[in-house]
């Protein structure tokens, strides 16, 4: 990585790539850089500042990712003079089959000098929730990879990036799965629904989801479909746990109350 300016765009549902980008970010500045990390559920991507290097980070979702972070990649602009520096990271449970790598090269399809791409370990947040302690070891173990991962970001050259015909083939299939997602076919197999007498009506909730896919409506939230990106948020974070799911039987909190308030205000 030759300009130290950087700007790491991430999404994140539950905090772990809240907590990756920001290890990351942390990393890098102990090696002098300026690094800038934005919420891109926050940022349009047309205003991307490409003489800065840029990091994206995205949570793995069903091998692939969400459609805030695909329609965020689609949309950064071509780099035409072809020498922005790109790295690309994601968080996932057990498997990514690559999902930072293919998005990398669509980014150098796309003009970007690719730097790197990686994937870490971190707790799943999704149905195979396990206790905190195991998640603590798991996250630390991952801070350590991430930490290696932006080391090697500034002393190496940018390293070609390779995936094998199989990984392709996985992407291309997992694109399709979840380019269904605007269909609303996983809202509706995993379907929020609200305890009302549980909820407080404090509506954080609404004000935390990614999408305005909550509004509040007679003080108390309706959850849409359309926009949902099944990112876990609101379940995991209402402080009265008010909100169900018949698959969804545990939920997973990443941030600590000082994190959370960075992380999502
Ligand atoms: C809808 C959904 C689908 C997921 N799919 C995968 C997957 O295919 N592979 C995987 O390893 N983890 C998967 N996970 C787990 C998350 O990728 C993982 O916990 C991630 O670190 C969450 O990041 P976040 O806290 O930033 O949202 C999935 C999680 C959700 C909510
Ligand atoms: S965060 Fe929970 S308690 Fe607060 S309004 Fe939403 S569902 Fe109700
Ligand atoms: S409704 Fe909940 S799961 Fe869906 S996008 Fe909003 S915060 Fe995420």
């Amino acid at each position: 990585m030759k300009n130290t300016i950087v700007d790491i765009y991430f999404f994140t549902g539950t905090g772990n790539t809240f907590l990756a980008a920001s290890k990351i970010a942390q990393t890098l500045e102990s090696y002098n850089c300026k690094v800038t990390v934005f919420d891109m559920a926050k940022i349009d991507a047309k205003s991307v500042n490409l003489s800065h290097t840029i990091g994206i980070g995205f949570p793995t979702a069903f091998w692939n990712t969400y459609p805030i972070v695909k329609d965020f990649i689609n949309a950064l602009p071509n780099n035409i003079v072809g020498t922005t520096e790109v790295f690309v990271f994601t968080t996932m449970g057990n498997s990514s089959l690559k999902a930072a790598s293919n998005f990398g090269l669509i980014l150098k399809s796309k003009g970007y000098k690719l730097v790197g791409a990686n994937g870490f370990l971190m707790p799943n947040n999704f149905i195979a929730v396990q206790k905190e302690n195991k998640n603590i070891k798991k996250r630390e173990k991952s801070y350590k990879q991430i930490e290696i991962f932006a080391k090697n970001l500034i002393n190496t050259d940018a390293k070609p990036i390779k995936i094998n015909l199989f990984f392709k083939l996985c992407f291309t299939i997992t694109s399709f799965i979840t380019d269904r997602w605007k269909s609303n076919l996983f809202q509706k197999i995993v379907k929020f629904k609200l305890k009302e007498n549980k909820c407080s009506r404090c509506g954080l909730c609404a004000q935390i989801c990614p999408t305005k896919n909550i509004v509040i409506k007679g003080n108390y939230p309706i959850f849409k479909a359309q926009n949902c990106q099944i990112c876990m948020r609101c379940i995991s974070y209402c402080p009265q746990k008010a909100i169900k799911s018949f698959l969804l039987r545990k939920t997973y909190r990443a941030l600590t109350d000082q994190e959370f308030k960075k992380c999502f205000f």
